[in-house]
């Protein structure tokens, strides 16, 4: 099993979509490990987005994410980094595919509404900024045996 962020972004908040879009990960089988409200520090914001330092964007980019607040998230399941950008879609809202999150809730190309880790060792280094590890919890889902099977897939 692997975990991941997800920052449900200002423009999710504002535009009253957190319900429906953390549904989405719920639905496709993640399971919620930890959950926050925050109104983010630019500090933490320009740590998180360090690899777009100095790009056009980026100015913009911090000024949005410390806008207003977000609701940060640890989603866990397997191949949950790879599974969780495919529900987002593409960076930009009119290039994301229809069913996608992006694709069904915006059309704009920086409040793209949701962040997701980009890959293992982002998700990792992403969680440890946003959460301590007290607030990742490693309850089992009752339903396990419903959403992988029990012989092929929990016994790995
Ligand atoms: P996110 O998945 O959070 O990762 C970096 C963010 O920067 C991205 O979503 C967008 O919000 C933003 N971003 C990436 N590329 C561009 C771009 N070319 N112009 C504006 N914003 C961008």
């Amino acid at each position: 099993m692997e975990t991941t962020l997800l920052i449900l972004k200002p423009d999710a908040l504002q535009r009253r979509l957190a319900g429906r879009i953390l549904a989405r990960f719920e639905e496709k089988g993640l399971q919620i490990v930890g959950l926050k409200m925050a109104h983010l520090r630019r500090e933490l914001v320009e740590e998180h987005y360090a690899p777009h330092r100095g790009k056009p964007f980026y100015e913009n980019l911090v000024r949005y994410m410390t806008s207003n607040p977000v609701i940060l998230v640890a989603a866990r399941g397997r191949n949950a980094v790879r599974v969780c950008r495919s529900l987002l879609g593409a960076t930009f809202g009119y290039d994301a595919a229809p069913g996608t999150i992006r694709g069904d809730f915006g059309i704009s190309k920086s409040m793209n509404l949701v962040h997701a880790s980009d890959s293992p060792e982002s998700a990792e280094r992403e969680l440890g900024l946003f959460f301590q590890g007290y607030e990742i919890f490693d309850s089992r889902p009752a339903d396990l045996e419903w959403i992988y099977d029990p012989v092929e897939e929990l016994d790995e």
